[in-house]
Formats: C-alpha cells, structure tokens, sequence
C-alpha cells in the first residue's frame, strides 16, 4: 500500500485530465471531488476512478470539456443536461441550481439527464448542505441489466441505485446520509478485488445465484444484493423509479443507458427561521449523540462522522493507494501524455 498527500494525489488528478483535454477549471474541480472523497474514506469513488474515467475519454462517451446547462425549468424544477460530460460537474452544477430554486421556491426538484457517473453522491448532499438547504440525491433508472438482483431474484435488473441525504446543522456538523443502495458499492468490490481481499458475506450472489465472497465472483457475471433485503430493494425501487419514471429517459451516456440524478431540495428556513432552526437541529443531534453505547459499541455516531472522521485523520496521516490502483493512473496519464514523477 502506498500513500499520499491530499496534495500530491489533487495535483496528479488534475494534470492527468487537463492532459485528456479537460479545461484547467473543471479539471481542477474534479481533482477537488475525487480526492475529497478519498478523504472521506471511500477510496471506491477516489483517484481509483481516473483511469475509467480516461478510458470513457478515449472511447468518445465521456466528453471533457462539457459544461451543463438547464435545458427545462419551472420556479419549483429544473431539467439538466450533462452534454456527456464529467458527471461530478453536472452534478455540482445541478446541485447548485437545486439550491439557489430552494431559497427561492422552498421546495423544488431537479434532474440531471446525460451526466455520466456522478462520484460519491454524498458530495452533493453536502454541496446543499453546506448552504443551509436539505437534499436528497439518488441516480438511478439506467435500465438495462446493471449491476444488482432485486431481492429474492437471481439475474442483474437493478443498478447500485445509490442515495445520499445532505441535512444542514447549525453548531454540529451537517448530518449526511450517503449509500448505495445494495449491500455494497460497486466500487467497494474493485478496491477489495484490487487488494485481493474477500468481501463480506452477504454482498454477492455468483453467476448461477450462489452466495458468494469472492469479488472475482462479480466480474464473472455474478450480481450484488440489495442491502436490508426487501426494505432496502424497495429503496432501489424509489431510486429506479425517479430517475426512470419522473426524469423524461435521455441518454446519459453514448453506449444508450437511460437514467438520472434527481435532487429534491428544501430550504432549511422553509417553516421557520435559520436560527430557530439550527437550535432544533442542533438538539435533536445532541440527543441522539448522547445515547450510551451498546455492548460491543463505544460510541454513537451520526450520519456523516465517520467520513468526517476520515478527513481529518487523513489529512495528517495521507491516502493510502492500493499498488495495483496507482500503476492503472499511471498508466492512464502516460495514454494522455502526462509524465508522473
Ligand atoms: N455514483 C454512483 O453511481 C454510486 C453508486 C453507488 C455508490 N456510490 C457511492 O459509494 C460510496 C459508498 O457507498 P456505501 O454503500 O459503501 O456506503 P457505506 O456502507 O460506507 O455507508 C456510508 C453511510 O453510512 C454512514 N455510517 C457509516 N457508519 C456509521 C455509523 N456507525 N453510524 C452512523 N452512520 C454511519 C456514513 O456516514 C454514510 O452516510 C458512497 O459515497 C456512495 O455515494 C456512488
């Protein structure tokens, strides 16, 4: 295992995708994305990305000088087009214009169509988050057979179908909700896969519907769980039906998958004041922060601490980067022409 700087890691991000013909801006603001959420802990949606992403480059289906735009809008809505681009831009965009309706309109939801992979969607919870409105985020409906077995089935029907949910506090940190909706991520199998480490029981089924551990199992036509059994299938379901049904089913990438992110944005001073507001906010996280541990357990943390958490042990002790993970970047920047020292 290696390790490196927030920094260093920021600075190879950048240059590798300036090289692949991103503008400096948004090569710069997905270097921010990326690294953050290596920070944050999920090594699955960090720098490990950069060489797919590439690849997406290379092959014509990720365009990477795109810049998004609302192509459909009402005072309580918003439709965006990615243009193909880098889905973390049209996200942070569509998050923005999510917000910005929010303080004007309270309530308001926004789909963002052709975007591509939008990152850890937990990015853009906080994103709102952070300038005091709610928001729930989920991507979803891209059809085809995707990646997941609704529960009790045996064949691939569902995506990750992940959610995150950005709560603004006021003293305390903003409470952050951010999970894919299957037992694990998909790119929690490519970071065990790369350390050849066995995934935990109950993620899995093998290609012929067996349980499984091993995360070779997956790339060999095998197929995640949803998490929670019915409970969080019927979440997937939530999350396939808003961006299949609700979101009007462009094409968010050229190999023809279908599909969305959708936001739901509330502003916090809906019902009352801002600081009425992060009293009541504050109190009720202090309560639930205060309830003694279980056996086994030594502490009760909120939504969102343990990426905290993270970021803050990481930006001392560094990023651990698989071996096998910073070979693919390199190799990656060498097909852009970006020498890696
Ligand atoms: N863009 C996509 O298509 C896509 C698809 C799937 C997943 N993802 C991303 O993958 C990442 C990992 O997803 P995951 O399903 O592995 O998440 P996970 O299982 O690690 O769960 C993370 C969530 O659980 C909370 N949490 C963890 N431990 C906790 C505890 N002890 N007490 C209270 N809360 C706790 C975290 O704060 C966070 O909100 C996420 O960032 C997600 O957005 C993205």
């Amino acid at each position: 295992m290696l390790t490196f700087t927030a920094q260093r890691l920021h600075d190879v991000t950048r240059r590798i995708f300036e090289g692949a013909g991103t503008p400096p801006d948004l090569a710069a603001q997905m270097a921010d994305v990326l690294v953050e959420a290596n920070l944050a802990g999920h090594d699955s949606h960090g720098v490990i990305r950069i060489p797919a992403y590439v690849d997406a480059i290379h092959q014509g289906s990720l365009v990477p000088a795109a810049r998004p735009e609302v192509i459909q809008e009402t005072p309580g809505s918003a439709l965006v087009d990615g243009k193909y681009g880098f889905g973390h831009i049209a996200a942070a965009f569509g998050t923005d214009v999510a917000v910005r309706k929010a303080k004007e309109s309270k309530a308001v939801v926004v789909s963002i169509v052709r975007c591509n992979h939008i990152g850890r969607v937990g990015e853009w919870g906080s994103r709102a988050a952070a300038q005091g409105v709610i928001a729930i985020v989920t991507v979803g409906g891209g059809g085809g057979p995707g990646a997941a077995a609704p529960f009790g089935g045996a064949a691939r029907a569902l995506g990750t179908n992940p959610i995150s949910i950005g709560i603004p506090a006021g003293e305390q940190p903003d409470m952050l909700v951010d999970f894919a909706t299957t037992a694990v991520a998909e790119g929690k199998i490519q970071v065990a896969r790369a350390k050849k480490a066995p995934l935990p029981p109950g993620c899995i089924l093998d290609k012929d519907g067996n349980p499984s551990t091993n995360p070779e199992d997956f790339y060999a036509g095998g197929m995640l769980l949803p998490f929670g059994g019915h409970k969080g299938y019927a979440l997937s379901m939530v999350v396939e039906m808003l961006g299949s049904a609700l979101s009007p089913g462009q094409h968010y990438n050229r190999e023809g998958r279908g599909g969305a992110a959708v936001i739901i944005a509330v502003d916090a001073t809906t019902f009352r004041p801002r600081d009425d507001y992060d009293k009541a906010a504050d109190s009720t996280l202090s309560r639930i922060k205060s309830i003694p541990p279980a056996r086994g357990f030594s502490e009760v943390l909120l939504p969102g601490e343990p990426e905290l958490r993270s970021k803050a042990e990481r930006l001392e002790t560094g990023i651990p980067v698989a071996e096998a993970t910073w070979e693919a970047i390199i190799k990656a920047s060498q097909s852009v022409g970006v020498t890696i020292e």
